[in-house]
């Protein structure tokens, strides 16, 4: 089932004249960003659930149940496939945002550089109190800037103000007090796709072609 869907998204990128979404992320990092979404989800739904916040975690659940592995995740990419074909001409795309976007990805990889490398309990709360506030602010301009490049609606823009109403929310808060390991490595993972992106550049037919 899930080869036949494969085969059939891979037929269906390769026929466009457009890059397709295969150049952008590797099966291998999108396998690798799902499954760490998928763990740091549940266990920000069990953090919710033991202070209290049924709610709260039940909408963590909600998110780490659509990215269980599966045909409900082949959907999803079939779906955000469509919208970047059918609804972002690459012509339009906002790289100005895009570098943006990556430069603070860059930043926010630092800062939970700076906390992995801590060794006490103590050091970590400390660290805490002095730069929380930076990362919180560092993650909210990264999801304005991709609500500026994902600017169309659709399955991406949806996925974008998600993350927006959950980081408003804490979640940035809850991911470090589960430890920065897991978000590091989406973080990364996400800027590399990002990276490629944003140093695609449009030659002159309009089309973009890796630099
Ligand atoms: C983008 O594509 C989705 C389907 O993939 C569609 O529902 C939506 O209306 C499209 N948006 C625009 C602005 O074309
Ligand atoms: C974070 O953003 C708020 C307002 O958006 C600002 O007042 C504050 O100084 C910023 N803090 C840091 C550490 O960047
Ligand atoms: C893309 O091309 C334009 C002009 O062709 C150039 O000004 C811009 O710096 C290029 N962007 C990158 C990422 O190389």
């Amino acid at each position: 089932m899930k080869s036949t869907v494969t085969i059939l998204l891979s037929l269906l990128l390769l026929s466009t004249s457009f890059p397709t979404i295969n150049s952008f992320f590797s099966y291998n990092q999108l396998q690798t960003l799902t499954s760490l979404a998928h763990s740091l989800m549940n266990r920000v739904a069990s953090l919710r659930a033991t202070r209290g916040d049924f709610t709260g975690s039940e909408r963590a659940r909600r998110i780490a149940e659509k990215l269980e592995g599966g045909l409900g995740l082949w959907r999803g990419i079939w779906s955000m496939s469509w919208d970047y074909i059918r609804n972002y001409s690459w012509r339009d795309m906002e790289t100005k945002e895009m570098f943006g976007a990556v430069s603070d990805m860059t930043q926010f990889l630092s800062a939970l550089g700076e906390l992995t490398q801590l060794e006490s309990d103590k050091e970590r709360a400390t660290w805490f109190i002095g730069n929380y506030q930076r990362v919180f602010n560092i993650s909210r301009s990264i999801l304005q800037r991709l609500l500026k490049v994902f600017i169309k609606s659709g399955s991406l823009r949806e996925l974008v103000l998600t993350l927006q109403r959950e980081v408003e929310g804490g979640l940035i808060m809850d991911c470090l007090t589960l430890g920065s390991n897991d978000l590091k490595g989406l973080m990364q993972i996400i800027k590399d796709v990002a990276s490629q992106f944003s140093s695609s550049n449009r030659s002159e037919n309009g089309r973009w072609e890796e630099l």
